[in-house]
């Protein structure tokens, strides 16, 4: 069975850009693949956090993951800082990556572009995600288009530590998918929808009421051409609108095109609200049950001792192939 590993930030909301260009896929895949899902706490930091805030967050993100449909009989879920091989792992791709190629991430730019204090993690966050992803020999990472970077940067930190001590790691392939690898922000649909957006009107949260989700996909910006039809290039809110409804109602674009020949923009808007409550509505029970029972820690607890015993192994291979430590029987 192929390896799969993905990972999401526990920094606040979880979109519904999250939920379709990662989770959404990771439900789908666990059948057929030895999955690892993480919450990957310690990449949060590379951004100031509020400490009671992270913690709320990591362990909503945990009960996200369940709530969706991660199932802990066929995948393992579990928490970066709980897998200390990670942050070594991590340090290690460190010294075979090189500052000019992380610099050229575009997350790193657009993260630090205007600050004054940018922390050093922010730039050796990918070597972090390599680690995360190479201690488990992965085959394949399934993420939204926005990760396609860092995964190309991974790809590439493993091919120059195999040509220089050995063939230790597998090369992992992307996983994006066809439709849905962008969602765009409601109110500017140039833009991908985000939760580190200030304006809570450009995204829907998994937790979002009913209420919510009328307004924000009510007020969600389209153009003036009166016309639903998918044209990304030109009509942006309407195309990010029709991909939404598309995957979560799972019908075609072109039979939602000819479904609303003739309609306007409010009947559509109405039935994008809809398909999106529908949605989210048996994950938001799912999540309230979850966050208020035991079952959580366990699950977390047998995940990290999973992880731990897979990673520490790829590890000691690592130190042993560059030397680090004594040799060991
Ligand atoms: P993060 O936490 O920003 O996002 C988690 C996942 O959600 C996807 N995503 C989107 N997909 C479609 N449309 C959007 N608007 C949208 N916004 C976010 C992301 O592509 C991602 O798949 N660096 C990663 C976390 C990470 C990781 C890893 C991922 C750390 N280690 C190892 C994979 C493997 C990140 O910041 O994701």
């Amino acid at each position: 069975m192929k390896t799969i590993f993905s990972g999401i930030q526990p920094s606040g909301v979880i979109t519904l850009g999250n939920y379709i260009g990662a989770m959404k896929q990771f439900v789908e895949l666990q059948d057929d693949y030895n999955c690892y899902f993480c919450i990957v706490d310690q990449h949060a930091i590379t951004v100031p956090q509020d400490r009671l805030a992270l913690r709320k967050n990591i362990r909503s993100l945990a009960a996200f993951y369940l709530a969706v449909g991660i199932d802990p009989n066929k995948s393992t879920l579990f928490i970066q800082s709980e897998v200390p091989a990670h942050a070594q792992a991590g340090w290690i791709l460190q010294c075979i990556a090189y500052i000019g190629e992380l610099e050229r991430m575009t997350q790193f730019k657009d993260k630090s572009a205007g600050k004054e204090a940018v922390s050093a993690g922010l730039l050796t966050y990918p070597p972090l995600m390599a680690a995360d992803i190479l201690l488990y020999s992965t085959d394949i990472v399934p993420v939204g288009e926005d990760q396609k970077q860092h995964i190309e940067l991974t790809r590439d930190l493993a091919e120059r530590f195999n040509k220089r001590y050995g063939d230790i790691f597998t090369i992992p392939e992307a996983r994006i998918p066809k439709i849905g690898a962008r969602i765009m922000s409601l109110t500017d649909p140039t833009k991908k929808m985000s939760k580190s957006d200030p304006n809570q009107k450009s995204y829907i949260t998994l937790l979002d009421d009913a209420k919510t989700i009328e307004k924000k996909v009510k007020s969600a910006v389209t153009d003036s051409e009166g016309i639903i039809r998918y044209d990304k290039e030109n009509k942006p809110g309407v195309s990010n609108l029709l991909t939404i409804y598309s995957i979560l109602a799972n019908k075609p674009i072109e039979q939602l095109e000819e479904r609303y020949a003739g309609k306007g923009y409010g009947e559509f808007k109405a039935d994008v609200a809809q398909v999106i409550i529908d949605a989210l509505t048996p994950i938001q029970e799912k999540y309230y049950e979850l966050m208020e029972s035991s079952k959580l820690d366990d699950i977390l607890d047998e995940g990290a001792e999973k992880a731990n015993r897979v990673a520490s192994k790829m590890l000691k291979k690592m130190e042993n192939a560059i030397g680090l430590g004594r040799k060991r029987r």
